[in-house]
């Protein structure tokens, strides 16, 4: 039998992911160190699906650990989404950052090289094009980082790059993917941020939940239709369809090819408050608020690669998005915390 291992597979888009393949008929491990995650949300996800998968709690910077998990099953590909995320706390922990992110990247591959797994599915992000100069993005933008985070992104697209021209029997996917939001229709699985969220749906769910008093908007100011920052948001359930397409594209393709996930369409804070209120019937209260140090006016996607090399491309809504987030926040306004 053979398995594909998501590292990372009990977090907010591992979790989806891991949804998406067992009810495509993939055998699932997930390989987490549950820094940022529970086994609560892999058994929703076995719940949701009717089957199970191979959980393992292991880090993929112990390389025994890996290696035993390849020394007893047979994978056929990695889709590797662990990692530490939060660009604040990058600036004040690099050397945690690049260790998980960077060394933790590079005893993966390794150890899948060692075993002879070479299709690896690689969770990147938008924030590789630093503060794009045009929008939307494409691919082949100039990359830039201006945190740690970033840095490390930045950095494991380079080594993987490296990999592939040393190696060019290995296939690689670098996924970028803009501002994923929602969660799974059931509301049984999604983002479960730890203290004050950092991101944007997950303030405002728990604003709307009354878990806190107002969102803060950061910045009216912006050379933007109303002011405030633009991004391209995407439905989780989407982003995790195209991790499916991209597994599907390691079946027959070897190299390495850097993709972006995201819908194409950029929306502002205010359309994305508004749209929240609208569809849920519920107020967000907020405020105007400075600007955040490091934020970038507009960002989104140019999804054409994606379309065209996968055959993916975004089909939830933006209404979709909201009414899944917040049917996931008031199904559990404490996360998973008491499941
Ligand atoms: P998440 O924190 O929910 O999931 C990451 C998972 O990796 C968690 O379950 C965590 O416990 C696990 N993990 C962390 N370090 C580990 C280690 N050393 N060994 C084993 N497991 C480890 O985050 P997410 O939102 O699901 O993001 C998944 C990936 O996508 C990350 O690499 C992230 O950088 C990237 N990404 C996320 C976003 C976003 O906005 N959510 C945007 C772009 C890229
Ligand atoms: N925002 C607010 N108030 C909040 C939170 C966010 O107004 O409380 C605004 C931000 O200023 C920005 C927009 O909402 O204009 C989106 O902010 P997020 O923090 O949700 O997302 P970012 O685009 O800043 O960053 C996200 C991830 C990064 C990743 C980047 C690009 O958090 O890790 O997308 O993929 F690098």
């Amino acid at each position: 039998m053979q398995y594909v291992m998501l590292t990372g597979g009990a977090g907010y888009i591992g979790s989806h992911t891991a949804l998406a393949l067992l009810r495509a008929g993939y055998q699932v491990i997930s390989f987490d160190n549950y820094s940022n995650s529970s086994t609560a949300a892999l058994q929703r996800v076995e719940q949701l699906a009717g089957t199970d998968l191979i959980r393992i709690s292991g880090d993929i910077r112990d390389e025994a650990a890996l290696s035993a998990v390849f020394r007893q099953y047979q994978v056929s590909a990695v889709v590797h989404f662990a990692g530490l995320k939060a660009v604040g706390e990058s600036v004040a922990m690099p050397l945690s950052y690049y260790d998980n992110n960077v060394a933790g990247t590079v005893t993966l591959c390794r150890v899948m090289r060692e075993f002879n797994v070479k299709k690896l599915v690689f969770s990147s992000s938008a924030t590789v094009y630093g503060d794009a100069k045009t929008v939307p993005i494409a691919e082949t933008a100039p990359r830039s980082a201006t945190n740690p985070y970033g840095q490390s992104k930045l950095m494991i697209e380079h080594i993987l790059q490296d990999l592939v021209n040393a190696e060019p029997d290995w296939g690689i996917t670098l996924l970028r993917y803009f501002n994923p939001v929602g969660a799974d229709s059931s509301g049984q699985i999604g983002e479960d941020p730890n203290g004050i969220p950092n991101n944007l749906m997950p303030f405002i769910s728990q604003v709307a939940v009354g878990k806190r008093d107002k969102l803060s908007i950061f910045g009216n100011d912006y050379p933007t239709p109303d002011g405030t920052g633009v991004r391209d948001y995407i439905h989780v359930v989407d982003l995790a369809a195209g991790h499916l397409k991209a597994l599907q594209y390691l079946e027959t393709n070897q190299g390495i090819e850097a993709i972006n996930l995201g819908t194409g369409t950029g929306y502002s804070v205010l359309d994305m408050v508004k749209a929240f209120s609208r569809v849920n019937n519920v107020e967000v209260p907020y405020q105007i608020a400075p600007r955040r140090p490091g934020d970038i006016a507009s960002c989104y996607a140019m999804p054409d690669k994606a379309r065209k090399l996968l055959g993916w491309q975004a089909e939830k809504t933006l209404d979709d998005m909201v009414r899944d987030s917040w049917r996931w926040q008031s199904q559990n306004p404490d996360g998973y915390t008491n499941s």
